[in-house]
């Protein structure tokens, strides 16, 4: 298999310069100076070209630069580029009026539009508390919902995120997420993992740490995402819910990253039977142009005019690119990440087979975690390991990136093909092997 010559001499330029001005706080994952892409590949400013199966984060869902959403751009871009949230526009209502139709719950939706992942959570941890009047939050070791003051008190995946910030936002508390690979709790003898977590935060958050009817909501990921593409087991969501309805707390299910037709449904919670009461959506929901936004059910959507708001809140040409992203997505990509992303997963599980350093293989639809172990009895992940395979893909054109401690995240734009599955995979596992081998 062809090594590349990355970084090439262009690329290293532009990493000198970017390294003398861009703030060094960005964790960067690999030398790749981008020049442009088409779906699922990308080409580098030297000519490189790889195939990406990070999609820029889940961004991308529909591919580098589809022709129906750069059209969608460009079109609003003639007409005009702002006006700010103190005024209206047609596609802004459109928006808001598609995500409302296609929200995960059969109430009518209260949409607020914002600019990132952060922004949007925020706005949904403000509006639980203006709507329920209570001040605290549970939340879940390994979730990220981002990097603001609010949000980062709810963000634990991992310590560097919050050192040097301290104090955080009072009043969030943390129960282990139910990982059914590395439980944190012991379960009663035939209770779903999902429900000993339910029975934790009854018994020792709410009993011992803070009174239900103080708690405003419950922030959660249907799957959680950079905590290592980890899937709840069946009983967790009905649980939560139940917990929730008997003690007046909001549901909070940040969509960010498993969301916008992810894993084969629109939203991740979707598989598990259950509805929330405010959802948060971003990275997938325009392709790319920055768009947050967070839906809540009419009931809740209480807050006045003026409670919250922003300069740029409904961008037109988020809101374009939203729109086309959101057609493109219903009428054939959300079916591709059901069925490719099934492709995938039989097809990783096989590379499992051959790789001891392979602990589990996990996931729905196209965000499936590879997750590397040192043993697969103690199940003790191989960080080192995992970011050699990472830079040996790099190397022979395939970008991934990591998550949780040891896991590599499989998140290719919805729109790939099996032959480009099969391409990236045969690179992936090479790269297994030649990690294998050191
Ligand atoms: C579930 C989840 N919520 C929130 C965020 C924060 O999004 P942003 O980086 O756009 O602020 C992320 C980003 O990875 C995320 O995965």
């Amino acid at each position: 298999m062809q090594k590349l010559n990355v970084p090439g001499p262009k690329a290293k330029k532009i990493l000198a310069q970017d390294r003398k001005h861009v703030s060094p706080s960005y964790p960067r994952a690999h030398p790749l100076v981008m020049s442009h892409g088409k779906g699922t590949e990308v080409w580098d400013v030297d000519g490189n070209r790889f195939l990406d199966f990070a999609s820029g984060i889940a961004v991308v869902g529909t591919g580098h630069a589809h022709p129906k959403v750069v059209k969608a751009i460009q079109d609003q871009a003639e007409k005009f580029l702002h006006i700010s949230s103190d005024f209206y526009h047609a596609a802004w209502a459109d928006l808001s009026e598609r995500l409302s139709d296609i929200a995960p719950f059969s109430e009518d939706a209260g949409v607020f539009l914002s600019n990132s992942g952060a922004e949007c959570v925020e706005a949904a941890v403000k509006l639980a508390r203006n709507h329920t009047g209570r001040s605290q939050f549970i939340a879940f070791l390994g979730a990220f919902h981002g990097r603001t003051m609010g949000a980062l008190s709810f963000t634990a995946s991992k310590s560097i995120y919050r050192s040097g910030f301290f104090p955080s936002m009072p009043g969030v508390f943390h129960a282990p997420y139910p990982d059914t690979y590395r439980p944190l709790l012991a379960s009663h003898p035939g209770e779903d993992y999902g429900e000993t977590v339910i029975r934790y935060i009854e018994d020792q958050i709410l009993g011992r740490l803070v009174p239900a009817d103080e708690v405003a909501g419950i922030l959660v990921e249907p799957v959680q995402g950079e905590g290592g593409y980890i899937v709840p087991p069946p009983g967790f969501f009905p649980a939560l819910r139940k917990l929730c309805d008997r003690h007046g707390i909001l549901l909070i299910d940040d969509e960010v990253q498993a969301g916008m037709g992810r894993t084969g449904k629109m939203w991740a919670i979707e598989h598990f039977g259950v509805e929330p009461d405010i959802v948060t959506s971003a990275k997938g929901i325009a392709s790319g142009v920055p768009l947050g936004a967070t839906i809540a059910r009419k009931s809740v959507m209480t807050w006045p005019e003026g409670a919250h708001g922003n300069t740029y809140g409904g961008n037109p040409l988020a809101c374009a690119s939203a729109l086309a992203t959101i057609d493109l997505i219903e009428d054939e990509y959300m079916q591709n990440a059901a069925e490719v992303g099934e492709y995938a997963k039989d097809a990783l599980e096989e590379i499992q087979a051959r790789h001891k350093s392979i602990g589990q293989v996990r996931g729905l639809g196209l965000m499936i975690g590879i997750d590397f172990v040192k043993d697969q009895t103690t199940r003790e992940p191989a960080a080192a390991f995992r970011t050699r395979v990472e830079n040996h893909a790099f190397e022979h054109g395939l970008v991934t990136l990591g998550c949780g401690k040891s896991t590599v995240r499989f998140a290719p734009p919805l729109s790939i093909s099996k032959a480009e599955v099969d391409e990236g995979l045969q690179i992936l596992e090479y790269a297994i092997s030649l990690t294998e081998k050191e």
